[in-house]
């Protein structure tokens, strides 16, 4: 399975959430199998984008969550309040959680934890260097400290996006040759850490994901999905994103059937 992640942003309102929800299904209409396709609008869209995703072949996710399923964190969505609006994956640390709003690691572990312990939302946990970090380094503290004390359900999948800070937003992406080892890497470390199984963790790319490259990153094995920010805001753009991973999907089940 391949996974393409639309990640809005603080962009857009209701209708206009309805409206990119409702075009972006377009990239659908005729494909027999397609890829997991997950749109993540601002909190305010998410039930309207629900109603327009329901009997739809695409899910509903959240770009952030509170460090709970409910209680005193004003201004902040818990993950009982996720469930009940229809979300069924998670964003949490992002980057730009992280560094604009300074959101220390211990936070970013206990979100983990709320939506590990939901039976219905799926995390989407975002690692990645900033420019001029060492990339290994960086994302294993970033893992031991987001995965520490989780218990995980066994059946549960854990979705991490590698996301290096120096590709989002840029116009610079990395490589697919970047990025497969990065894959390993970290399938290796969430066991070690976690002891979770390497079929149960999907690492996705994400940082200036475009048509034009999307196919590159999307072909190679390894590389579960796309995690895509300001392309996932214009049409043709998402449409060839989803073309692509439809692309890739139907050969993977002419290869493998
Ligand atoms: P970008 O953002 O595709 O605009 O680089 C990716 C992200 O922040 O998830």
């Amino acid at each position: 399975m391949k996974y393409v992640i639309a990640n809005w942003k603080m962009n857009l309102g209701v209708r206009e959430s309805v409206a990119l929800a409702r075009g972006t299904l377009l990239a659908l209409q005729g494909k027999e199998k397609v890829p997991e396709i997950i749109l993540c609008p601002s909190f305010t869209a998410l039930s309207e984008v629900k109603k327009t995703l329901a009997r739809t072949r695409m899910a509903l996710g959240a770009q952030n969550v509170g460090p709970g399923r409910a209680g005193a964190f004003t201004g902040e969505v818990g993950a009982a309040q996720l469930e009940d609006a229809g979300v069924t994956y998670v964003i949490l640390g992002h980057s730009e959680r992280r560094i604009t709003f300074a959101e220390p690691q211990e936070v970013i572990a206990e979100k983990l934890r709320a939506v590990a312990d939901s039976t219905s939302l799926t995390p989407i946990l975002c690692v990645g260097e900033p420019e001029g970090f060492e990339r290994n380094p960086y994302i294993l503290s970033e893992l031991k400290a987001a995965l520490k004390g989780l218990t995980y359900n066994r059946r549960k999948k854990l979705m991490i996006a590698y996301e290096p800070v120096w590709a989002i937003g840029t116009g610079t992406p990395a490589t697919p040759g970047d990025v497969i080892p990065v894959v390993d890497f970290i399938k290796a470390a969430v066991k070690e850490i976690a002891g979770i199984e390497e079929e149960r963790v999907q690492v996705l790319y994400g940082g200036s994901v475009t048509a034009a490259n999307a196919y590159a990153f999307l072909r190679e094995p390894k590389i579960d999905g796309l995690l895509v920010g300001s392309s996932s805001l214009k049409m043709q753009e998402i449409h060839g994103i989803i073309n692509a991973a439809c692309d890739v999907v139907n050969v993977q089940d002419s290869v493998w059937h």
